[in-house]
């Protein structure tokens, strides 16, 4: 079994969504110690944005030396991700949405022929039957019956990418109110760490 996983908070060390992604993936791997685990940190390595000279070289144009490499970095992240059976995420709320570093990501694997295509039914994912478990962590509450349920673009939005490519049943592990004192923290956090131990295994 494959398994990747994925950081994008810019907070390293200090990150909430960088510890409660670990924890997932340390239970993941004690349930199956032969797990074969590929890590990508994107925010210490970024992808470049998609530009009118990608889509242009996806239409036959001949790309120049630098785009040829970028290309090839999105072929790559696009490859790990269709090879994993499991796809483990870390996405903290900036400005009630993913990082930007994240969306680059699903720039490069969101892609028609590859992971989706039209038909004459509208939209037929090909990602296939893969887990995929993220790792939120939210500065405030969003929660249904709160009046920023509204605002919420985090896990909304991931559970719309990944059902757009076939992946309906996306596990989210969620630290809330992180930035409203010490101890919701604290209590987010140690919330969000039991859930990652008590995930089911693979
Ligand atoms: C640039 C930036 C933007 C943020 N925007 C929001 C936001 O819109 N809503 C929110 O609830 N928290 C927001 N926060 C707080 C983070 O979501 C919160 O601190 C979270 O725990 C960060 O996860 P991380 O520690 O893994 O980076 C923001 C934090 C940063 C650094």
């Amino acid at each position: 079994m494959k398994l990747l996983h994925l950081d994008s908070s810019v907070l390293g060390p200090h990150s909430v969504s960088r510890q409660v992604s670990a924890a997932i993936v340390e239970r993941l791997r004690q349930a199956d110690p032969g797990l074969d685990i590929v890590y990508r940190d994107l925010a210490s390595t970024p992808l470049g944005h998609l530009t009118g000279s990608h889509l242009a070289a996806g239409q036959g144009a001949s790309p120049d030396a630098s785009l040829r490499e970028d290309i090839a970095a999105g072929q790559a992240v696009l490859d790990e991700f269709l090879a994993a059976d499991i796809v483990v995420i870390g996405a903290p709320m900036y400005n009630f949405t993913i990082p930007s570093q994240l969306k680059a990501w699903i720039d490069r694997i969101l892609v028609a022929g590859k992971t989706f295509k039209y038909g004459a039914q509208g939209v037929e994912g090909l990602a296939g039957n893969k887990r995929v478990i993220v790792a939120i962590s939210r500065g405030g509450f969003y929660g249904p019956d709160t009046p920023a349920a509204v605002g919420e673009h985090l896990e909304t939005y991931l559970r719309w990418v990944f059902g757009f490519i076939s992946i309906k049943n996306c596990e989210f592990i969620a630290a809330d109110g992180t930035q409203v004192g010490p101890e919701h923290r604290e209590k987010a956090v140690a919330g969000a760490l039991q859930a990652a131990g008590n995930l089911a295994a693979a």
